[in-house]
C-alpha cells in the first residue's frame, strides 16, 4: 500500500522484563523475542549488556543472545552503557548496541553512575569501537520530559544531549519518557526544541504510560514528524531507577492506533495480542494492552 510507514521498536523483552522482581527463565524471554519477531515487528531490542549487580534481570545476556532464532530482517539491538559491555556484546554476535544517556544529572548518575558529561565521554569510546566492529549504535535520552529527582527538565537539555549522540554517530536517538510524566503540548514542544539542531529524521519517541498519556503523546510526536515509535508488548516494564513509573506504552494499542490511523506498521495485530496474552499467562498477570483486552473480550 503506499500507506507512510512507522517503525516500531519492540523494547518488552528488555525495557519490558528488566523491572521484573522475579528472575524470568531465559528460555521465557528467547521464546518472547522469537514469537514477537514472528509478528512482523523488525526491531527487538533483545537485552542489555550492563552490571548484573545493578540489573540482576539482564544477567542472562549472553545465553539470550545465542539462543535467539535471528530472523532475516530483524535487528536485535542490545543496551551498552560501557566497554565492557560493548565487548560482551560483540562476543555475544550483537550488531546493533544502544547507548543510554539522560537529560538529567541526577538520573545520569542513578542509572549509569556518572555524570552526563563522564557519560558521553564514556560513550565516544564505545561508539568508536562499535564503529570499527561495523555495528549500528542507536542513542537515547532519557528523562525528556521530567525527572524522578528534579522534576520538570528544560526541553534544551535533552535538545544538547540528543545532539552530542548523534554527532558522536548514533544513526538515531529515541527520546524517553521514562517516568511517563509528559503531556502531548509538552512533549511536542521538547521535539520542537530538539528538532531545531538535530533532523526529525533522525529521532524516535520512547513513552512510559504511568500517567496514561503515552498514545497523546505519540500522536503529538507523529504530527511533529517523528516515524519510530519504541513501545512494549503488553505494556510491559518499568524502570529500575524511576520508581513508580510504569511500563511503555503496549505495543498491541500502538499498533492499533497507527494502522487505524494511516500509518503501516507491518505488524500482525492478531498475532501481538496471542504473543502479549501469552506473556502475561507466563508472568501471572491480566495482558496489560487495552487494546488486546478489548480484542480477546470479542
Ligand atoms: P559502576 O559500578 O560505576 O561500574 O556502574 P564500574 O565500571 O565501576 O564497575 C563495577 C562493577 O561492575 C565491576 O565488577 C565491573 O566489572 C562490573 P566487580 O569488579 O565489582 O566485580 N561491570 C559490568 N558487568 C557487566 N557488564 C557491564 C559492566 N560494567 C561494569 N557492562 C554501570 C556503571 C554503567 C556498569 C552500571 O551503572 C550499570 O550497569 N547501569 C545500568 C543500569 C540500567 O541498565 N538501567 C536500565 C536501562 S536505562 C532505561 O531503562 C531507560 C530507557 O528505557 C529509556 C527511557 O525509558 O528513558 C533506555
Ligand atoms: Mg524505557
Amino acid at each position: 500500500s503506499s500507506r507512510p510507514s512507522v517503525k516500531i521498536v519492540e523494547v518488552g523483552p528488555r525495557d519490558g522484563l528488566q523491572n521484573e522482581k522475579t528472575l524470568i527463565q531465559t528460555e521465557t524471554k528467547v521464546s518472547l523475542i522469537d514469537r514477537l519477531a514472528d509478528t512482523g515487528l523488525s526491531a527487538i531490542e533483545a537485552t542489555s549488556f550492563v552490571s548484573p549487580k545493578w540489573v540482576p534481570q539482564m544477567g542472562d545476556a549472553k545465553q539470550v543472545m545465542a539462543q535467539i532464532t535471528r530472523k532475516p530482517g530483524v535487528s536485535y539491538p542490545v543496551l551498552t552503557p560501557n566497554l565492557k559491555g560493548l565487548e560482551s556484546a560483540i562476543a555475544a554476535g550483537a550488531k546493533e548496541v544502544a547507548i543510554f544517556g539522560a537529560a538529567s544529572e541526577s538520573f545520569s548518575m542513578k542509572n549509569i553512575n556518572c555524570s552526563i558529561a563522564e557519560s558521553l565521554a564514556r560513550f565516544e569510546e564505545v561508539v568508536a569501537r562499535a564503529k570499527a566492529e561495523g555495528l549500528l549504535i542507536r542513542g537515547y535520552v532519557s528523562c525528556v520530559a521530567g525527572c524522578p529527582y528534579e522534576g520538570k527538565i528544560a526541553p534544551q537539555a535533552v535538545a544538547d544531549v540528543a545532539k552530542a549522540l548523534l554527532d558522536m554517530g548514533c544513526y538515531e536517538v529515541s527520546l524517553g519518557d521514562t517516568i511517563g510524566v509528559g503531556r502531548p503540548l509538552e512533549i511536542r514542544n521538547m521535539i520542537d526544541a530538539v528538532t531545531r539542531v538535530v533532523p526529525v529524521e533522525q529521532l524516535a519517541i520512547h513513552c512510559h504510560d504511568t500517567y496514561g498519556q503515552a498514545l497523546a503523546n505519540i500522536y503529538a510526536s507523529l504530527e511533529a514528524g517523528i516515524r519510530v515509535v519504541d513501545s512494549s508488548v503488553s505494556g510491559l516494564g518499568g524502570c529500575p531507577y524511576a520508581k513508580g513509573a510504569t511500563g511503555n506504552v503496549a505495543t498491541e494499542d500502538v499498533v492499533f492506533m497507527l494502522e487505524g490511523n494511516g500509518f503501516s506498521t507491518g505488524v500482525d495485530l492478531s498475532k501481538l495480542v496471542h504473543v502479549g496474552q501469552w506473556i502475561s499467562g507466563e508472568l501471572g498477570r491480566e495482558p496489560g494492552s487495552r487494546v488486546a483486552r478489548a480484542l480477546l473480550a470479542k
